[in-house]
């Protein structure tokens, strides 16, 4: 269940600390800073709880404080495809804040999360004050878009051994997994898990992980996945 939790001054601070070291706020000057802590709202989620469903209205703009959420599209089908995961310094609901559209996708905790939560106003009232802030904005926005042409690139492409391939390698670097002999590690999820990620039903990734497992490419280990790291370049991943 969402909850809002009440901001004492010492959260205050800790909050102020926490905004400056993102980039979307670090051009933030503390007058406005202290501005968007007047108007700031702190709320938990739990695990699996919908914080933005896909066509809701509205205009907030949240910053994951601690915690995951995914962001994800759900097909007519009520298949999910998941566009992306997003952890502590993070934010989102940056679409529906500029255009005043509908919202793009459904965001979804993926652990019990805190998120601060800023009125569109104040947000848009600072950054008109600020061309800093509108650029380091349009910045994320770039970076958003130049993951999602990865991901158009892939499903393109690509067939699901290699997007399950990429996928796996993508995650390990993400997570700056350490290599391991001459294998990437990537953490362990469930095959429906990686079949939202890739856009394929959970039947073709265990059918892609039996092949990729008798190649040796991918070795399923108690909690995490061993990625050859031949793969990338065998697959044409290695970006
Ligand atoms: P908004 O449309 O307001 O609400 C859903 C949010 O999900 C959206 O703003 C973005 O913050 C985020 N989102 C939508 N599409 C993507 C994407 N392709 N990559 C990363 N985040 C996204």
């Amino acid at each position: 269940m969402k909850k809002e939790i009440c901001v004492r001054g010492d959260d205050k601070e800790l909050i102020e600390k926490f905004l400056k070291r993102i980039s979307l706020f670090r051009n933030f000057n503390t007058r406005s800073l202290q501005c968007v802590l007047g108007e700031f709202k702190v709320i938990t989620v739990e695990n699996n709880e919908d914080v933005v469903f896909q066509d809701d209205e509205g205009t907030d703009l949240y910053i994951v404080l601690k915690g995951k959420v995914k962001v994800s599209l759900t097909g007519l089908d009520g298949n999910e495809f998941i566009l992306t995961e997003l952890k502590e310094g993070d934010f989102f609901g940056e679409m529906s804040l500029i255009d005043g559209k509908s919202r793009s996708a459904n965001v979804i905790a993926l652990e019990d999360t805190t998120l601060g939560v800023l009125p569109r106003d104040m947000f848009i009232c600072t950054m008109k004050e600020n061309n800093a802030i509108a650029f380091d904005l349009l910045e994320a926005l770039i970076q958003r878009l130049r993951k999602s042409n990865d991901m158009i690139e892939s499903l393109a492409f690509l067939d699901v051994n290699e997007r399950l391939v990429k996928f796996l390698i993508d995650d390990a670097r993400k997570h700056r997994e350490t290599v391991k002999g001459s294998h990437y590690i990537a953490r362990k999820r469930t095959h429906q898990e990686m079949a939202s990620h890739i856009g394929v039903s959970r039947e073709a990734v265990t059918k892609a992980l039996k092949a990729l497992s008798f190649r040796k490419t991918v070795i399923e280990e108690d909690g995490y996945f061993l990625i050859s790291s031949d793969a990338a370049s065998e697959f044409s991943v290695d970006k």
